[in-house]
């Protein structure tokens, strides 16, 4: 799907991942945005964990590796975009300290309104089924309420939203490959977001012509 928006729109996929597998679905949504005509910038929150425990864990290191070259993101990449996709692992059914204190270190912004009215949606990564994906989503959407921002969640908005069956947003669970389902579902999920930021972006330019 295409957007025929007079400019594109611009998409922030902002995300934190330990041992890979949130890095695997912010690629995928970087990818969709981009087929659907939007400009995008990808970009990963400062790791907080000390090197030790780092090096614990050999899937943490290689994602510190394969994600190395993917900028930082910084308050202006949420400012720049119109559209905003957040991810992070669930932590106890929360999202990750490292996520939250990119997030904190957004107030300045938001006591000028300037993270309001904009496109917001998030996914993440479980390892059990009923590990805490949605309470993880939902927690992540609390910060985008608090934001004035526009929360665009999949629902089950069309077939293959309905077949992802994750209307929260996209969710992996398990240490395997990310499932066909889970990535299509993503994948709509961020089409749906263009979608929503496009029209925004159109009637708000008719509204001030
Ligand atoms: C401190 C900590 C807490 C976690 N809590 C949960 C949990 O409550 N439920 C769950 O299913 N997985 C939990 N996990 C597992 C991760 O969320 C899961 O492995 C996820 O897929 C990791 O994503 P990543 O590869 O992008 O880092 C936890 C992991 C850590 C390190």
């Amino acid at each position: 799907m295409s957007v025929n928006a007079a400019e594109p729109v611009k998409v922030a996929v902002v995300f934190y991942s330990a041992t890979g597998n949130v890095t695997k679905l912010a690629r995928q949504i970087a990818e969709s945005a981009e087929k659907a005509g939007a400009e995008v910038r990808l970009r990963r929150v400062t790791e907080l964990a000390p090197q030790a425990a780092i090096d614990s864990n050999p899937a943490w290191g290689e994602n510190v590796k394969d994600i190395a070259e993917i900028p930082e993101a910084t308050p202006d990449d949420i400012v720049w975009a119109d559209a905003v996709l957040m991810g992070s692992p669930t932590r106890y059914g929360n999202i990750a300290a490292q996520l939250k204190q990119f997030i904190d270190t957004l107030g300045p912004l938001w006591f000028q309104g300037l993270l309001a009215d904009k496109v917001y949606s998030g996914f993440t990564a479980t390892s059990g089924k009923h590990g805490g994906n949605e309470s993880t989503l939902l927690a992540l959407y609390n910060s985008f309420h608090h934001f004035g921002g526009i929360v665009v969640a999949p629902g089950y908005a069309n077939e293959t939203l309905f077949a992802n069956a994750s209307p929260y947003g996209a969710a992996h669970f398990g240490n395997g490959e990310i499932d066909e389902l889970v990535l299509s579902g993503a994948t709509a999920q961020t089409e749906r977001v263009i979608a929503t930021a496009a029209a925004l972006k159109i009637g708000r330019a008719a509204a001030v012509a």
